[in-house]
């Protein structure tokens, strides 16, 4: 494979609009890395049915101090949800919470009552209390569409979609920031049958890692900087605009944990749940050449292996890994840097080196059928220009995100190329659809672009095209970057599917 080589990005800006905790940090690498537990679901027939409740918890975060939640069924992150392709799942979310909330599983190729759009509530009872007392709640929920009576949600996911790392998390308009911020996001793995033959690393060597920056008050509360009311764009601050960035980086909801290896491949599945944060991943002491071998981008695995030293992942994107340890000795201690981070930023976690064992994991050289969409096939190309607006946020082609209009009206099973431009840098989702990246400022894609994805990142004053085959049942979808305070400042669009 080639080797990732990364230009220097904006490490020093990210820490400049860093927030600082108001208490002592703790000490890195006591913390031992949890692992979220895999929800077990009630199957019927050929469906597999899950229930969650979001609600408010307590967790310790930073030891001896309690910090309030809101997690799925309680948890930060929510449990995982491992689903099987072709075997319909179906997750029912009850919300206990005293905000409205929407569920998106991001990366899912979901039919639109089902995708979360941001303005699809899932009410609570504290939550339509506060709009009948005639709060601001209520302008919220403006949207006629809104069905403001829900206490519970059956999202359907069908699961056509090949094996890869999904992930789900809130998604309601102009809050999705401070909810995510708070807990609201869960790992959704699929498997396929292809995937699970190849001799790659699995069952206790197969890790989800979700990792993200937070701030905390010196009481132990998340500390997010946005006035976090039901007030619109005007109470959030402007030192927000560029995003919010915490000094603490917690992976699956530790501070800076450790994990006990043996001397063995490892597939890591990496998700950058930061609201804001780029994060450039490399081990302090590699002895593997390359140290990173990735396999799988966003929507599933790579045709084949490609090879990092570093490994440069924006948010919401996924990166699966397979780290060898057999170069190691029982007591070795690695590190995983990331080197775009300063001081308590610079570091993400550590792995020591516990027992000897024979491995037989293996990396195949093809891992999956990845097929090109030839350029000859597009049938139309459409521009999208990300910038900022003034104080008040954030612009998708000068336009404010505006639930009801359609930016794209784009044709069932159209093959279309998009091209996203940028002055800033923006991670880009679009929802329903994995897209192919297949240019970047008019020259070949980059070395994180291989593979089927559902974000790009576009690096600051660039222009990326990426193509795509809209398959799927015809209704509203959107796009957005994924930047979670850019995304509640507006740079979202709504597209449809006719
Ligand atoms: Cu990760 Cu539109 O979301
Ligand atoms: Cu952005």
């Amino acid at each position: 494979g080639k080797t990732g080589n990364t230009k220097p990005l904006d490490g020093l800006t990210d820490n400049l609009h860093q927030i600082a905790s108001d208490l002592t940090l703790p000490r890195p690498f006591i913390a031992r890395l949890p692992v979220p537990q895999v929800l077990v679901p009630r199957r019927v027939g050929n469906t597999d049915h899950y229930h969650i409740r979001q609600t408010r918890a307590v967790q310790e975060i930073i030891p001896g101090h309690q910090t309030e939640i809101w997690g799925y069924n309680g948890t930060f992150p929510g449990p995982t949800i491992v689903s099987k392709r072709n075997r319909r799942t179906v997750v029912t979310h009850t919300n206990e919470l005293p905000v409205p909330t929407v569920v998106h599983l991001h990366g899912g190729h979901t039919p639109p009552h089902s995708d979360g759009f941001p303005t699809d509530y899932l009410t609570s009872d504290e939550s339509i209390q506060a709009m009948r007392n005639g709060s601001s709640a209520a302008q919220m929920m403006a949207d006629p569409k809104a069905d403001v009576r829900h206490l519970s949600r059956a999202y359907t996911y069908p699961m056509e979609q090949p094996a890869a790392t999904l992930w789900y998390h809130d998604h309601r308009m102009d809050f999705t920031g401070a909810s995510v911020y708070r807990g609201l996001a869960g790992f959704h793995l699929l498997r396929d049958e292809q995937e699970m033959a190849l001799p790659l690393p699995s069952g206790s060597r197969d890790v989800p890692l979700m990792i993200c920056d937070r701030a905390f008050a010196s009481d132990g509360a998340l500390k997010y900087p946005s006035v976090d009311s039901h007030m619109r764009k005007p109470g959030v601050e402007d030192a927000s605009l560029p995003g919010v960035m915490g000094d603490v980086i917690l992976v699956n909801g530790a501070c800076w944990p450790l994990m006990e290896v043996q001397t063995a491949r490892y597939r890591f599945r990496v998700l950058n749940a930061c609201n804001s944060r780029i994060l450039h991943l490399a081990l302090d002491s590699p002895r593997t050449t390359p140290p990173i071998v990735q396999i799988g981008s966003d929507a599933g695995l790579l045709a084949a292996p490609v090879s990092h030293q570093e490994l440069v992942i924006a948010p919401s994107q996924r990166f699966e890994i397979v780290l060898d340890f057999s170069a190691y000795h029982p007591g070795d201690e690695i590190t995983l840097l990331n080197t775009a981070g300063a001081g308590s930023t610079g570091v993400v976690m550590r792995f020591r080196v516990t027992g000897k064992v024979t491995d037989t994991s293996s990396i195949p050289d093809k891992l999956a059928d990845v097929e090109p969409i030839p350029a000859s096939k597009v049938q139309r190309h459409r521009v999208f220009d990300f910038h900022r607006a003034d104080e008040r946020g954030w612009w998708i082609n000068n336009e404010f995100f505006a639930p009801t209009s359609s930016i794209a009206d784009v044709p069932r099973e159209a093959i279309e190329k998009w091209t996203f431009v940028s002055d800033y840098h923006h991670p880009v989702h679009v929802h329903l659809v994995s897209f192919q990246v297949v240019a970047r400022n008019g020259g070949p894609p980059g070395p994180y672009d291989a593979g089927w994805k559902d974000t790009v990142f576009v690096n600051g004053a660039e222009r990326v095209d990426v193509v795509a085959r809209f398959h799927g049942e015809a209704g509203r979808y959107i796009m957005h970057c994924h930047n979670l305070e850019h995304e509640d400042m507006s740079m979202m669009a709504t597209f449809k599917l006719i």
